[in-house]
C-alpha cells in the first residue's frame, strides 16, 4: 500500500501506474483510478505540456520515459516507487499507431510499433514483476484492441501487438496466479481519442457503420474496463480478455 515518505506512515490506497496515461484512454484510467481511490502515478512519452496540463488539472504525479526503453523503465519505475510506494497495479496503455498497408509499410513502422505497444509491456511487466512476486500481490492490465482479435486494414504491425499482447497475458496470468498476480487484456474498439482522430474521415464512418452501438467509445468507458480489474476482489478473474466494443466484434 505504500509508506509516506515523510512521516513514515502507511497509506491507505494502492499504487497504480498507468503508462501512456496523461491522455486519451490512460487519461481517463489515470483519473479513475484516484477516484476509486488508488494513488495514482501517470507515464508520458514525450508531450511535456500536456502531461503538465493533466498533472495540474488531476493532481495525478506525472513522469516522462519512453516505455520501448528497458532502462528508462527502470529508472522511471524507481521514481515513481520513491514518491509512491511499490507499484500494485500496472496498465500497460501506451500505444501507437504507424498505420499503412503491407505492401507501403516500412521496416521502421513495422519496428516502433512492436517496440512501443509489445516491447513497452515486457518492459515494463519485467520492472515490476519481481516486486509483485515478493509481496504476493499485483494486478496487471495490458491495453490490446477490437483490431487484435479482428485484424483491420492497414494495420498489421499494430494489429500484430495487440494479439501478441493477449498471448503474453495468457502466459503472465498462469505465471503469476500461485502468487496472487492477476493478468487481464482489455480490447477496446474503437475510442474517441486524438489515435481515432488519425483516421480518414471517410474510413472512419465506414467503421462506424460497423458497430452495433453506433458511436466511438468514450474513454471512459474503457476505463470502467480497469477499475473492474484492477480490484481486490477481481482475485479470481485472471487471463481474461475483455472486450468493449459496442458490439463491433462478437466472439
Ligand atoms: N476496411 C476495408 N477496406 C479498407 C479499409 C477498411 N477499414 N480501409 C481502407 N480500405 C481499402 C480501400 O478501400 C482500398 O481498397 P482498394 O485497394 O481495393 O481500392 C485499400 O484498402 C487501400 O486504401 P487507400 O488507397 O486509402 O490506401 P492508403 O495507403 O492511402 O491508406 C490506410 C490505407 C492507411 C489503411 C488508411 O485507409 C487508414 O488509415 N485506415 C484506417 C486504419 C484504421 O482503422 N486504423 C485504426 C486506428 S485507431 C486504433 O488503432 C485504435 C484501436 O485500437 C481501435
Amino acid at each position: 500500500m505504500g509508506t509516506d515518505v515523510q512521516s513514515g506512515q502507511e497509506l491507505k490506497g494502492r499504487v497504480a501506474l498507468v503508462t501512456g496515461g496523461t491522455a486519451g484512454i490512460g487519461a481517463a484510467t489515470a483519473e479513475a483510478l484516484l477516484a476509486a481511490g488508488y494513488r495514482v502515478a501517470a507515464n508520458y512519452g514525450s508531450n511535456k505540456q500536456a502531461a503538465e496540463a493533466f498533472a495540474a488539472r488531476t493532481g495525478i504525479p506525472v513522469f516522462a520515459w519512453n516505455v520501448a526503453d528497458m532502462a528508462a523503465c527502470e529508472a522511471g519505475v524507481a521514481k515513481v516507487q520513491a514518491a509512491l510506494g511499490p507499484v500494485e497495479v500496472l496498465v500497460n496503455n501506451a500505444g501507437i499507431t504507424r498505420d499503412a498497408m503491407l505492401h507501403k509499410m516500412t521496416a521502421a513502422q513495422w519496428r516502433e510499433v512492436l517496440d512501443v505497444n509489445l516491447g513497452g509491456c515486457f518492459n515494463m511487466c519485467r520492472t515490476v514483476i519481481e516486486g509483485m512476486r515478493e509481496r504476493r500481490f499485483g494486478r496487471i492490465i495490458n491495453m490490446s484492441s477490437v483490431n487484435g482479435l479482428a485484424g483491420q486494414v492497414g494495420q498489421t504491425n499494430y494489429t500484430a501487438t495487440k494479439a501478441g499482447l493477449i498471448g503474453f497475458t495468457k502466459s503472465l496470468a498462469l505465471e503469476g496466479a500461485s502468487r496472487s498476480i492477476t493478468a487481464n487484456t482489455i480490447a477496446p474498439g474503437y475510442t474517441d481519442t486524438a489515435m481515432v482522430g488519425h483516421v480518414p474521415p471517410e474510413v472512419l464512418a465506414q467503421i462506424l457503420k460497423s458497430v452495433p452501438i453506433g458511436r466511438l467509445a468514450t474513454p471512459a468507458e474503457i476505463a470502467r474496463g480497469v477499475i473492474f480489474l484492477a480490484a481486490d476482489e477481481a482475485g479470481f478473474i485472471t487471463g481474461i480478455t475483455l472486450s468493449i466494443n459496442g458490439g463491433k466484434y462478437v466472439a
